[in-house]
């Protein structure tokens, strides 16, 4: 569903991508793994169009997206919620969720519905202002605003990166649900191993810019595999 062939991204000068393969079949879900620093941002920047990429291709359901803008690639199915729970601050979580879905341009209501569904927790707080929730409603409501969109990919930086605990599992067993039982293909970058090791069907390490390692999930285990992703 999503080809990545030979990617480059460059800030100004500084190259940070170096002919980045990936792949993510429909239905499946991959992991990209790696230390701090090391390009997975940037790479899901490029993938869904917020950074340019300098050389490569983007492929996404068949269709070279490489050049198009972001809201595009939204409209043809890539839903991403980016690192750092990123919401609208000002706004209520219910003016959050029917933004996004107005400015996707989608018609069935009931997506707004179903991903307040998924995140139970959110329902109380719809008239509060987003910038008022804890870090963990914050990253579930960026989670719903992607879904709003009726998504077939769902692309995730770090979903449960400085959250607290009893919410690290709610999130989780969301993503596990939204690929289990409804099929989604999902490219998630996660550090956790554990996580990673439950779900992915493939990861992908990256060191410095650069493919090091790929495999199927169970490989995850493997000594060799820690010691890529080792601090
Ligand atoms: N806006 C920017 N301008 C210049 N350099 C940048 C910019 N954003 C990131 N970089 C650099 O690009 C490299 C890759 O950063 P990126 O954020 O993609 O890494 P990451 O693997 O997502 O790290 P983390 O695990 O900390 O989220 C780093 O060396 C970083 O300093
Ligand atoms: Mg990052």
């Amino acid at each position: 569903m999503l080809e990545v062939t030979g990617l480059e991204v460059a800030y100004g000068r500084a190259q940070v991508l170096f002919g980045v393969d990936l792949a993510v079949p429909a239905g499946s879900l991959a992991c990209v793994m790696g230390r701090n620093g090391v390009g997975k941002t940037t790479l899901l920047n490029a993938v869904m169009g917020v950074l340019p990429a300098r050389g490569g291709r983007v492929v996404f359901d068949g269709r070279d997206v490489t050049r198009m803008p972001t809201h595009r690639r939204v409209r043809l199915g890539m839903g991403y919620v980016p690192q750092g729970h990123e919401t609208f601050a000002q706004l209520t979580v219910a003016d959050n969720l029917r933004v996004t879905w107005e400015a996707s341009g989608a018609k069935d209501r009931g997506a707004v519905d179903e991903a307040l569904d998924l995140f139970p927790r959110l329902r109380p707080f719809l008239k509060r202002r987003a910038g008022f929730l804890s870090g963990g409603q914050q990253q579930q409501l960026a989670i719903a605003r992607a879904l709003v969109t009726r998504p077939r990919m769902l692309i995730l930086d770090e979903p449960t990166e400085g959250i607290q605990p009893s919410i690290v599992t709610e999130i989780e067993d969301a993503i596990e649900l939204l690929h289990r039982e409804r099929g989604l293909a999902v490219l998630l970058v996660e550090q956790y191993l554990d996580f990673a090791m439950r779900l992915a069907d493939r990861f992908t390490v990256l060191d410095a810019g650069v493919v090091v390692h790929e495999g199927p999930g169970r490989d995850l285990a493997d000594e060799r595999v820690r010691g890529l992703l080792a601090v």
